[in-house]
């Protein structure tokens, strides 16, 4: 009896599960009314099984199959076709693949993904953070903090359209770019990834990268799907290491960290990757209110949430807010995850199911996450052709792209001191001049690209392709080999009291002395630092070259604003080229010798002294200690420039007025050049403490000798909103000011040799201000 009862139950109990895993639809699935690719989604996905879902939902490294060096595919079949694994990242074994080596590999990948039950292609993704990574012979940009410095969106939109083209070309179409980090402190190591510590400016440049990848729609062959990351507070660690615990208080996560993914949410970027970190000892990754309640909620976010490296199973091994993988996986899906970069193991995947089966994670959040997924995959046309396209290879390395990558590492370069010798600047040089050229980055490629370069920590000098010269190659075809003595060492390495011999020997055979300088390439958390001050072996060679009584010009290769202090007076030039990418050595090469008239503006403040790590946009209230180096915005020119007649075009601003702001820019000097306008505003009186100012706008324009041009913003009552201490974005009645600065004014700290202190500051005696009102 017992057993005849205990059948039919069974079965129900079977029945009533296939039923659920078939056939629920979640009213929580994202629809739009009339979307055709939503329905194609939810048509889908009702014919999944959970086991296909939680597949979906996973991705993992391609070091996963690959059985001696080789990709195997009866792991890969294992993964795609019986475990309906639904995406992979990066290289195996941290690899750069030829162009055809990519093309076959994905089409391998996708035609095993044509063997599964429901035939749902894979996602392929990877980090084109400055041009295309894992790809031999792609074309390698500035860094974003690089590219910052150009103030140019418009340049930022292009090289992504070229990024986006190559990744393509290789047959992948989602990259984990653009970062939205603020780079608040130049002590964390992934500074160089960031458009510098301006909300404002991080916002336009990655709101133009995103553009960049995806204008042409995600389904056209030059495009590629944007992620944006990493979602949040991740720049601001309390003590300056990668992914270690950040306070940050509400009132700054919303008014510093938050509004670029905002602007980027409304322009509709389809992926974002989380922070690794924590906030407040809460891990982002089991963050509900930040992931769900914020971002996909009140924000709209409509896109698929992925999650950092290994980061669910961070929570337990790391973070240690709860004790298991299950407990990890069931915290992370529930606060908002859709796929789990896993990415070595399956403990994703089996763990996700089981707490579905348990009741744990609600099929509703399952069916959220994949349709996310899926709707991606749709917009990105992989169901209709999921193998790299025909022709598409033809957009890769093109002669085009090197000339972009010329563009962007000369608008970025920064030129930051350009003392007057004998009534002359000492840049440019002439190009008759005999140079004496040493310091550990005049022979390595590392130093200029930095991470993602091929290969994760972009350190291998072999990697780059043949045409990518050193700063001493390129300095050599400007000026003739026989006029540029060089001093080792060869790559980024040590310099040896040989070195400095050296430099003393051959001192007086030159006429100026050229110094490569910076810090070699890094990834992530092992570019932490202890000490931001410039190596001392690099502070005794300047200190020798100093010593030599001639001309000597710095050139600054590095992901982060090391500290010269010591050595900076010494000198007479100092060129930041940041890490400048693939022609970085050229553009360098042009502004030494006045072929290029440097226009990079600072998109940080350059620190003068270890312990003061001070922003720009510091509250009024601690502003006098602000004393940088150099000041956020600061960048000269070989030609004059006269900034003059700010205006406001009324006095007063409404919500339904807003002002025009102008100023007539002119070039008075001999060389025609390229300036960046950075406009600020300052709110005098306000509920919580002022910041001393906030960039609100900025633009590039070009004039020849002699001519003038006048400078055109609008403002409105949006710009001058803050959050205020209900953490409410609030526009206060009061009086404002607009700020530019003049670039006649010199804005460098020098320190008072006896007292230590600073002698002159980045004042107001630098900028033009306009006063106007502001009334509801
Ligand atoms: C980084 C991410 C990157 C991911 C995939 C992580 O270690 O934090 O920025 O997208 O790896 O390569």
């Amino acid at each position: 009896m017992k057993r005849i009862l205990f059948i039919p139950l069974a079965l129900l109990i079977i029945l009533l599960h296939s039923c659920k895993e078939n056939t629920v639809k979640s009213p929580s699935v994202i629809n739009e009314e009339g979307n055709e690719t939503y329905s194609k989604v939810n048509d889908l996905l009702s014919q999944m099984t959970l086991e296909e879902k939680v597949g979906q939902m996973t991705q993992i490294n391609a070091s996963m199959f690959v059985t001696d060096g080789q990709i195997d595919e009866a792991k890969l079949r294992k993964q795609i076709v019986e475990r309906g694994l639904g995406s992979i990242l990066n290289t195996p074994f941290n690899q750069a693949y030829s162009l055809e080596d990519w093309r076959t590999y994905i089409t391998t990948i996708q035609n095993i993904a044509k063997e599964s039950r429901l035939k749902i292609p894979v996602i392929y993704g990877i980090d084109a953070i400055h041009g295309t990574t894992y790809t031999k012979n792609s074309t390698l940009f500035p860094h974003n903090i690089g590219l910052a410095a150009t103030r140019n969106p418009e340049l930022i939109k292009t090289l992504s359209k070229i990024t986006a083209k190559e990744v393509r070309a290789s047959g992948i179409r989602w990259n984990f770019d653009p970062v939205l980090d603020v780079g608040r402190n130049p002590l964390w190591p992934r500074f160089e990834e960031t458009y510098g510590e301006d909300t404002y400016l991080v916002g336009e440049m990655g709101t133009s990268a995103i553009l960049g990848y995806e204008e042409d729609g995600l389904s056209n062959p030059t495009a590629v799907a944007a992620c944006i990351k990493h979602y949040l507070g991740y720049p601001a660690p309390a003590i300056g290491k990668d992914r270690t615990p950040a306070y940050i208080p509400d009132i700054v996560l919303k008014e510093t960290f938050l509004p670029p993914f905002e602007k980027a949410v409304k322009t509709g970027c389809p992926t974002l990757m989380v922070n690794s970190g924590s906030i407040n000892g809460v891990p982002v990754h089991a963050n509900k209110y930040l992931l769900t309640d914020l971002l996909k909620d009140e924000l709209g976010f409509k896109g698929f949430v992925v999650t950092d490296w290994e980061d669910i199973i961070y929570l337990y091994r790391d973070h240690k807010i709860v004790k298991d993988n299950s407990e990890a996986v069931k915290i992370a899906v529930n606060a908002g995850i859709d796929m789990s970069m896993v990415p070595y193991d399956d403990s994703f995947y089996d763990t996700l199911i089981e707490l579905v089966n348990d009741g744990e994670v609600p099929m509703s959040r399952i069916d959220d996450a994949v349709s996310r997924i899926l709707k991606v995959k749709f917009d990105l046309g992989l169901f209709d052709n999921p193998f790299p396209e025909e022709g598409t290879s033809e957009n890769f390395g093109k002669e085009e792209y090197a000339q972009a990558a010329l563009d962007a590492a000369q608008e970025s370069i920064t030129l930051l001191k350009n003392d007057t010798i004998q009534g002359k600047s000492v840049l440019p040089l002439n190009k008759n001049s005999r140079i004496l050229l040493a310091g550990p980055g005049a022979n390595s490629l590392a130093t200029l690209n930095g991470s993602w370069s091929y290969i994760w920590e972009g350190f291998s000098d072999d990697l780059y392709p043949d045409t990518n010269l050193t700063i001493k190659e390129a300095i050599e075809n400007k000026i003739g080999a026989g006029n540029v003595t060089t001093v080792g060492p060869e790559g980024f390495k040590e310099i040896t009291d040989s070195h400095i011999s050296l430099v003393k020997g051959f001192a007086n055979t030159v006429d100026a002395i050229v110094l490569c300088l910076g810090e070699n390439s890094y990834a992530e958390t092992n570019g932490n630092m202890d000490d931001l001050m410039l190596p001392d072996d690099q502070l005794k060679l300047a200190q020798t070259a100093i010593a030599t009584g001639k001309p000597v010009i710095l050139i600054l290769t590095q992901g982060r604003p090391l500290i010269i202090n010591r050595i900076e007076p010494g000198v007479d030039g100092v060129l930041l080229a940041y890490r400048p990418g693939s022609k970085g050595p050229e553009a360098l090469a042009n502004i030494l010798f006045g072929e290029y008239n440097p226009n990079g503006k600072l998109p940080f403040s350059y620190p003068h002294q270890p312990a003061n790590l001070v922003n720009y946009d510091i509250a009024t209230r601690a502003e006098s200690f602000y004393n940088p180096q150099w000041p956020f915005g600061y960048g000269l020119s070989y030609t004059k420039f006269k900034i003059e007649d700010l205006k406001v075009s009324a006095d007063t601003i409404s919500s339904s007025k807003p002002i025009n702001v102008s100023v007539k820019v002119t070039n008075t000097g001999k060389m025609d050049g390229k300036i960046a306008i950075d406009l600020y505003t300052r709110d005098l009186v306000a509920s919580i403490i002022p910041p001393s100012k906030k960039l609100k706008r900025f633009t590039k324009i070009d004039l020849k000798a002699g001519e003038s041009k006048i400078v055109e913003f609008e403002l409105t009552k949006e710009d001058l909103s803050f959050i205020n201490s209900d953490l409410k974005r609030v526009t206060e009645e009061g009086d404002f000011e607009v700020l530019v600065s003049d670039d006649s004014v010199r804005a460098v700290s020098e320190v008072d040799a006896k007292s230590r202190k600073v002698k002159e500051k980045d004042t107001d005696k630098r900028f033009l201000k306009a006063p106007f009102y502001y009334h509801p």
